[in-house]
């Protein structure tokens, strides 16, 4: 079998070495065929940071195994490594944070031990990095989570935890304050819940989360999360185990799968032959598992563990009144543990199983239906002005507007309700929000919110727009604070 491998920017060469090196003493059987990514290749003039051939080849050969890649700034180019799981709809982040014997941290030494899997929504979220200045003083965000885009990470969540055998999955999220888009992960992750009964599925919000995670780790075993929590949440277990340099992760997609560690390039230590690779190698072990060599995968990961368990060790961890050895070092000093198992959890092969690989047709993409449901309707619009008036000012001025249609319903803030109520207290930027309603139960069409853009437009700059939906009788929008 054939992969792409990446080798990436800073220490990526030197940990994709040091990995291969293991790999080829085990005879792996696995060719590579290196493709170009990275910052160099950004530098050449290709502005997703990837050579059409590299694209090609990984578009072929279905896996990618990178180092990490840094993202030249200032140039206003998009992050290789983000476009990558993007485009290649990786859409769930599996990230895998265990106990590492030998590896000292607070919960070690307390005999707490620590296995919990991050999976982490890939593609979605802000992530989709749409972001505009309204004003020259307010910038958006768009934030997307989708249905589609939900049950597919949460499915994946669910099925790689029933294989695994997990006690536990727990869905984080911060649907307290956003009520819709985390509300509609949240939805997904019961309804998928139904389908497995035999796990026991629970909710926990995220900050909470994050306090129940660094006191009792014990109690987690799958958390899914949507992008950016889980983003951050899984930096948090990487360092319940000991770092970054011990923080593995795998991007799954249905065609295309790309393993890689979770930490960056580097830059502090690069080209030293000093760095960890202990994440890569980790990636790279999920890489075997998932293809199926799960005994050539088992018997590297129980000389890791034993090497780490003796003592052995890079700078960044250890024990600091023995040497450390270099990246080259440590590579060897795993294979010549070949054979030996740790005394502490040793591997027993994995019950990890490889995810299916498909052959994703676009022109068929089932994501695009969406099953029949309740009617939808337009009944009303939020308006965002950009203006530096005092909210009564503006609600006479917006008033005008309504016509026989709009009834206008309130004026917000940031979020916070100024008109008809609120306090002087409130400070104000300059973008409201000005809340139309249908000013009876009749649905609104889009001609009649054109028509009100217009008429508003004679005294103010519209900076966007957004349609009040409602799904049969829910509503598809939020409320403003106070209103
Ligand atoms: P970083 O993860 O590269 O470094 C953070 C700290 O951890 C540094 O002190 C570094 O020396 C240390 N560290 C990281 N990996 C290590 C290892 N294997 N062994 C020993 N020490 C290690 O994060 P930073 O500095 O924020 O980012 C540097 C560059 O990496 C940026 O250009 C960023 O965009 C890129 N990056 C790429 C990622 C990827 O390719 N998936 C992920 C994160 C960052």
């Amino acid at each position: 079998m054939k992969i792409a491998v990446a080798k990436g920017d800073g220490i990526g060469p030197e940990i994709m070495d040091a990995v291969l090196s293991v790999f080829n003493a085990a005879k792996v059987s696995l060719e590579y065929e290196f493709v170009d990514m990275g910052k160099w290749v950004f530098d050449k003039g290709f502005s997703n940071g990837m050579t059409p051939e590299a694209q090609q080849s990984i578009e072929t050969l279905g896996i990618l195994f990178k180092g990490p890649m840094e993202t030249p700034k200032g140039k206003g180019v998009k992050s290789v490594n983000v476009t990558a799981r993007k485009t290649w709809n990786t859409y769930a982040n599996k990230r895998v944070f265990q106990t590492l014997s030998g590896v000292d941290t607070v919960f070690s030494k307390a005999g707490i031990p620590i296995d919990i899997t991050i999976v982490r929504e890939n593609i979605e979220d802000t992530y989709g990095g749409v972001e505009h200045m309204l004003t020259r003083d307010v910038a958006l965000s768009r934030r997307f989570i989708t249905r589609p885009g939900s049950l597919q990470v949460i499915r994946y969540a669910f099925e790689m935890a029933k294989k695994k055998g997990a006690r536990r999955i727990t869905c984080g999220h911060k649907a307290n304050i956003m009520k819709i888009t985390d509300g509609l992960f949240l939805e997904c992750f019961y309804e998928v819940a139904k389908e497995y009964p035999e796990l026991k599925a629970d909710d926990v919000i995220v900050d909470d989360l994050c306090m129940k995670l660094v006191t009792r780790p014990d109690t987690f075993d799958v958390v899914v999360l949507t992008n950016l929590q889980g983003d951050i949440v899984s930096d948090l277990c990487a360092g319940l185990v000991g770092g970054l340099g011990f923080a593995p992760s795998a991007n799954i997609g249905d065609h295309i799968c790309i393993f890689e560690a979770v930490h960056g390039t580097a830059p502090d230590i690069a080209g030293k032959n000093i760095a960890n690779p202990t994440a890569l190698l980790l990636s790279g072990l999920s890489l075997l598992q998932h293809i199926g060599l799960y005994d050539t995968a088992s018997m590297i990961e129980n000389a890791l563990l034993y090497t780490l368990e003796s003592g052995v060790h890079t700078g960044d961890f250890g024990d600091k009144t023995k040497p450390s050895l270099n990246t080259t070092e440590f590579a060897q000093a795993i294979i010549g543990n070949f054979g030996k198992k740790p005394a502490n959890n040793p591997k027993p092969g994995s019950t990890d199983q490889p995810t299916s690989c498909t052959v994703f047709n676009l022109e068929e993409n089932p994501m695009l239906e969406s099953a029949a449901g309740a009617s939808e309707k337009i009944v009303g619009v939020d308006m965002f002005i950009e203006s530096n008036i005092q909210p009564e000012e503006l609600a006479q001025k917006c008033l005008r507007h309504a016509g026989v249609k709009f009834k206008l319903v309130n004026i917000s803030n940031r979020g916070t309700q100024v008109w008809p109520t609120g306090s002087k207290f409130t400070n104000l930027v300059n973008q409201y929000n000005a809340r139309f309603e249908s000013i009876d139960t009749t649905p609104l069409n889009q001609q009649d919110v054109i028509g009100l853009y217009v008429s508003l437009s004679g005294d103010f700059k519209i900076c966007s727009l957004e349609l009040l939906n409602k799904v049969g009788e829910k509503s598809g929008y939020s409320l403003a604070q106070g209103q």
